[in-house]
């Protein structure tokens, strides 16, 4: 036990000064056991107390599975975590808590939408409050720090890990990390239902080619820099804690094994003051990749590339003092590894607060607070794609409704992937939603197998509401697929069930966009619930029968098939805008990003720029009048664009720079405005600077990134 004189163990000198004076106190090894992280798990518990007694440990990780999110994780007991804890504060000689870190990457407990579905909501509020609400649930089972936010930028479906990030755009997905940093962290990072945040996987994960998880990728430094670092830069700036390196290779380089990217550019750059942790074993994964020969080799490169914690694998303990000793990793290095690990852990409060009150979880989770808040932005992200002749919102009085498909009756796809703690006993099925939504109908429970009994449903009901889609496992980590079809046979269930000529509502549950092509022609209405949390069912009927109007807007763009991939909006003009063709299927997306309906419509017109001229410092405002034309209320998100019409670097054609909700009764009008100025209008040039460019720039503000209603102004020097 330590001795409470130390200055270190005094909370009210501040965290810079504890951390050197406990740095001082260190021996190398004591050191070196800070830049682990370890998991337990029954057969290796007695090492790892025994290594914790000789030099301590930085963390332990609340998982046993690398494809933790993929299956479902083990519980983790609060007594357990407190026991191993009690090691590490009271049988050493310093007395440094581990951190306990875990993937709580849409929710603990209460499970909130996919975070692409949450970024479908165009609400980084909400969002905010549902990673408020996660950390308080995970702080409560003992958790200290989430493996979440992911923010890698993602333009192909394919990849299953689209589901976990904010979409395909910079703009829409910093808007959100700061959301869901502000949300994990809070103001005061010590309070103990704030846990630290980590942003992942630094960097470029998502160009993995071919769509497939951890391939190769190939990203110019002018790409990376626009398209995939502004999430991280926004991270940074809202006081992020801490960075996942990603396992892929891309420009010759494993990024965990990038100085360039991860100390230069995110420590340097950036300015990054957290730490950095390997995902998984990404350090080892050096030798794979062919960059070192031996585990020695790949910690030397990773350490001194800036990864600070080495996940689950051992190379840092087994060489960094084999590495130090013969001056191949630095003691400085070293020591700003361990600066940074021990920062976090002041900052937490761990030396304070230590351990969990097993009592408190029962007490703050999946409360009705948290699952009002669950059921609502599940609701906010659902996006209506099709509403012929107005066929939703449903009435309550049908007599008769045919909830049927391989989805109508599943719990863990409206869950989704990266599920480690929410209950399927907790989670309602749609058909549960509907026969509550609507307890005076004939809601029939039949199989889901496509059968006579089935069709026999439907030829008795005056609505079918067939759900379809993906189940949980079939996105996520380590689960791509090579077509964008709904899964074998959907299609078919979707045309023998529109055969039947009755009003047809499909309800899509899936992580990523899936190729509607045909389905768009067989149903009335699609609404895209994604995998959509514990309270998705309700959500989903809340919306169906007009409780809740729908609102959401794609964070990606839907294509009509894997062959248009790449596909999306903020691409560049090309030297022959007007040329760009496949002659087996058309060029356009089947929804565009920014795309959703609502049960009114919408108008845009009298587009305003305040200054038809501006400095290179200064701003323009825009504005347009938005008007509900239809019979509903509404939300409508207001979307602003803007292209940078000639510049020394080809830029996208445009490229979102604001958003704002709307509610607007029928026949009301509002003027939304933007204003743009150099954060906005900046770019990365080719010396890697951000800099804004004097000349014209176009700007749009519509409903969908294909907006019409179109201003101008330019930038002087
Ligand atoms: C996994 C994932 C990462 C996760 C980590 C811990 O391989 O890539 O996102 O946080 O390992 O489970």
């Amino acid at each position: 036990m330590p001795d409470s004189a130390f200055a270190y163990q005094n909370p009210t000198l501040p965290v810079e000064a504890r951390v050197a004076d406990l740095l001082s106190r260190m021996t190398r090894q004591e050191k070196i056991a800070q830049c682990a992280q370890l998991f337990v798990i029954l057969s290796n518990r007695p090492q790892i107390e025994a290594l914790i007694r000789k030099q301590g440990l930085g963390s332990r990780i609340l998982a046993s599975t690398h494809l933790a999110g993929s299956v479902r994780e083990i519980a983790t007991e609060v007594e357990d975590i407190n026991a191993l804890q009690r090691v590490a504060v009271e049988e050493t000689r310093l007395g440094i808590p581990l951190i306990h870190g875990r993937d709580v990457i849409h929710g603990h407990r209460t499970v909130f939408p996919i975070p692409l579905a949450m970024a479908a909501a165009w609400e980084p509020g909400l969002v905010e409050q549902a990673y408020t609400i996660a950390a308080r649930e995970a702080a409560s089972a003992g958790v200290n720090w989430a493996f979440a936010p992911m923010l890698d930028i993602a333009r192909d479906p394919r990849w299953g890990r689209i589901i976990e990030g904010f979409g395909e755009d910079p703009y829409l997905a910093s808007r959100n990390t700061v959301a869901a940093v502000k949300g994990f962290q809070g103001e005061d990072l010590s309070s103990p239902d704030r846990i630290l945040a980590c942003a992942k996987h630094y960097i470029g994960y998502g160009s993995a080619e071919g769509g497939r998880d951890y391939n190769t990728g190939e990203i110019s430094d002018h790409t990376l820099r626009n398209i995939y670092l502004p999430p991280f830069k926004a991270a940074v700036e809202a006081g992020l804690g801490s960075v996942m390196s990603a396992f892929l290779d891309f420009n010759g380089e494993p990024a965990s094994g990038s100085h360039y990217l991860l100390t230069e550019l995110l420590k340097g750059e950036l300015g990054f003051s957290g730490f950095i942790v390997s995902d998984w074993d990404s350090v080892v994964e050096l030798i794979n990749h062919r960059v070192a020969e031996d585990e020695r080799a790949a910690a030397q490169i990773a350490f001194n590339a800036g990864v600070d914690m080495e996940m689950v694998s051992d190379s840092y303990l087994q060489h960094l003092d084999q590495l130090l000793e013969n001056g191949e990793v630095s003691e400085e290095r070293l020591e700003d590894a361990v600066r940074r690990i021990l920062t976090a852990k002041f900052r937490l409060g761990l030396f304070e607060r230590p351990y969990t009150d097993p009592a408190l979880g029962e007490k703050v989770q999946f409360t009705p607070e948290h699952q009002a808040l669950a059921r609502r932005i599940a609701g906010m992200g659902m996006v209506l794609l099709q509403n012929k002749n107005s066929l939703l919102p449903l009435s309550r009085d049908l007599k008769h409704i045919a909830v049927i498909g391989p989805l109508a009756r599943q719990r863990s796809a409206l869950l989704g992937a990266w599920v480690l703690d929410g209950l399927i006993s907790e989670t309602q099925t749609l058909l549960e939603a509907i026969q509550q939504a609507c307890p005076q109908a004939e809601v029939p429970e039949i199989s889901d197998a496509m059968n006579d009994e089935m069709l026999m449903a439907v030829a008795d009901s005056d609505v079918v509401i067939l759900a379809v889609g993906e189940s949980n496992a079939r996105s996520g980590e380590y689960n791509c697929v090579a077509s964008l079809d709904l899964p074998a046979g959907q299609e078919a269930l979707i045309e023998a069930v529109a055969n039947l000529g009755k009003p047809l509502v499909l309800v899509v549950l899936a992580g990523r966009p899936v190729n509607l092509t045909r389905a768009v022609r067989l149903a009335d209405a699609i609404l895209y619930a994604w995998h959509p949390g514990s309270l998705g069912a309700k959500a989903i009927a809340d919306i169906l029968f007009g409780a809740v109007y729908p609102s959401g807007k794609l964070p990606v763009t839907f294509p009509r098939g894997e062959g248009q991939i790449p596909l999306y909006y903020n691409h560049k003009s090309t030297g022959r805008p007007h040329m760009n063709r496949t002659l087996d299927l058309p060029v356009e997306p089947l929804y565009p990003f920014g795309f959703g309906l609502s049960y009114t419509t919408f108008s845009y017109r009298d587009i305003k720029v305040d200054r038809s001229s501006i400095k290179l410092a200064e701003s323009v405002t825009v504005s347009a009048l938005v008007t509900n034309t239809g019979r509903h209320a509404g939300e409508e998100v207001v979307q602003c664009y803007l292209q940078d019409c000639v510049a020394s670097l080809t830029r996208p054609v445009r490229e979102l720079k604001g958003f704002a909700r709307v509610a607007l009764q029928p026949g009301k009008s509002q003027r939304v405005s933007f204003t743009l100025g150099p954060a906005e209008l900046s770019f990365y040039d080719r010396s890697g600077k951000l800099v804004v460019e004097p000349g014209k720039f176009k700007v749009w503000i519509g409903g969908d990134s294909q907006a019409t209603l179109e201003g101008q102004f330019s930038v002087t020097p």
